[in-house]
């Protein structure tokens, strides 16, 4: 078992980042651990500078990162925590999959076509080209697991698409060069959505702070903008059925239900008849019992900069290691004469 994940250093993490993704790292990272497996969860700094942005900045987010992760229960004993900037075989082999994907399949990526709007032309390259770095970022580990939410799952199909190419290209069917990597994507906590708008997601680059928790916002933050969260004026339901067409309404109750182990129907279960003004107190709660322990262990360990600097070089030199081997059969499967 060998799990492998990415997430960007950049913005503050939030709600969506934390259920959708961070939670199952943690319990991959023990489920791993537990059977002799491998987890590897680095900062994807090389995927932040495919949009504009500020070097002060990157480097402050990159350190911020490895406390939150810290903080959220990934154990530097058991994970390899890494940023991408000081392993390059990952770059390396980006540009080793750049001869194996093909155009078309970058072209049909959503994020890509969100991302870039009207103005393809003036995107960077790094932006199209994201995707096959995301695709090295895995196949480099042997990956068999990847946790991520519902909007990668493109891009880790892409993934396997490049792998089984290579594969087929490059290499005997008896030895094939990657693995192809699963997605695994928590059903109950796929997709949150924005606090402002239940049809968008909960995103670091949205310009309201109030759509999104932030993991390190205080309990009166949190509450208020829980309190502050659109909904509609009907009470919640009794019956999942009646959340149809109700997408604040379905994301706050989601929330709930990540966030306590319950299923949908459950929460209503619960409070089915009952108004918002009942149930958002509730879930503020809830948030702020969750992340309050996480927000206390998140400002000690940014007291010592160096101890977290240095759980990614750790982190880092186990990376580049690990990665030797699968980066030298690629180099080797193209022809290509390494010395
Ligand atoms: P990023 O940094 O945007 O997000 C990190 C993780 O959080 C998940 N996520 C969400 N899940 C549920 N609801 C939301 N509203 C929400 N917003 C974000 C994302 O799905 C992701 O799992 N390209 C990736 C980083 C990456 C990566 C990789 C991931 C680079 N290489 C290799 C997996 C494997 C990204 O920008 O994630």
């Amino acid at each position: 078992m060998r799990v492998v994940s990415g997430i960007q250093p950049t913005g503050q993490p939030h709600l969506g980042n934390y259920l959708g993704a961070i939670v199952n790292y943690v319990k991959l990272q023990d489920e791993a651990h537990a059977a002799g497996g491998e987890c590897f969860i680095f900062l994807a700094d090389l995927h932040a500078i495919s949009m504009p942005h500020d070097p002060a900045e990157l480097s402050a987010t990159t350190r911020e990162m490895v406390a939150t992760l810290v903080a959220c229960g990934l154990d530097p004993s058991k994970t390899v925590l890494f940023n991408q900037a000081q392993v390059p075989a990952h770059a390396e082999l980006q540009w080793l999959l750049s001869g194996t994907a093909r155009m078309g399949w970058l072209n049909r990526m959503t994020q890509w076509k969100d991302k870039a709007g009207k103005n393809r032309e003036g995107q960077s390259i790094a932006l199209f080209t994201y995707p096959v770095l995301q695709a090295a970022d895995v196949l480099l580990y042997q990956a068999t697991h990847v946790p991520v939410g519902e909007d990668q799952k493109q891009h880790l199909e892409l993934a396997r698409d490049i792998a089984q190419k290579f594969n087929n290209d490059f290499a005997s069917e008896d030895a094939p060069i990657f693995t192809l990597p699963e997605p695994i994507i928590p059903p109950e906590a796929a997709r949150i959505m924005s606090l402002r708008d239940g049809n968008a997601k909960m995103s670091k680059s949205d310009v309201s702070d109030l759509a999104r928790i932030n993991l390190i916002d205080d309990a009166d933050t949190i509450m208020k903008k829980v309190k502050k969260a659109k909904t509609d004026p009907e009470p919640l339901p009794s019956e999942e059925a009646g959340l149809e067409g109700r997408a604040e309404a379905l994301n706050l109750v989601s929330i709930y239900g990540a966030l306590s182990g319950q299923s949908v129907s459950d929460v209503l279960g619960e409070f089915g008849g009952q108004g918002f003004g009942v149930f958002k107190p509730a879930l503020g709660e809830l948030m702020i019992d969750t992340l309050s322990p996480i927000n206390t262990r998140f400002r000690d360990l940014m007291q010592d900069r160096e101890a977290l600097d240095a759980i990614l070089a750790r982190g880092a030199a186990k990376a580049r290691e690990a990665s030797g081997d699968t980066l030298a059969a690629a180099y080797k499967a193209l022809g290509l004469v390494r010395g």
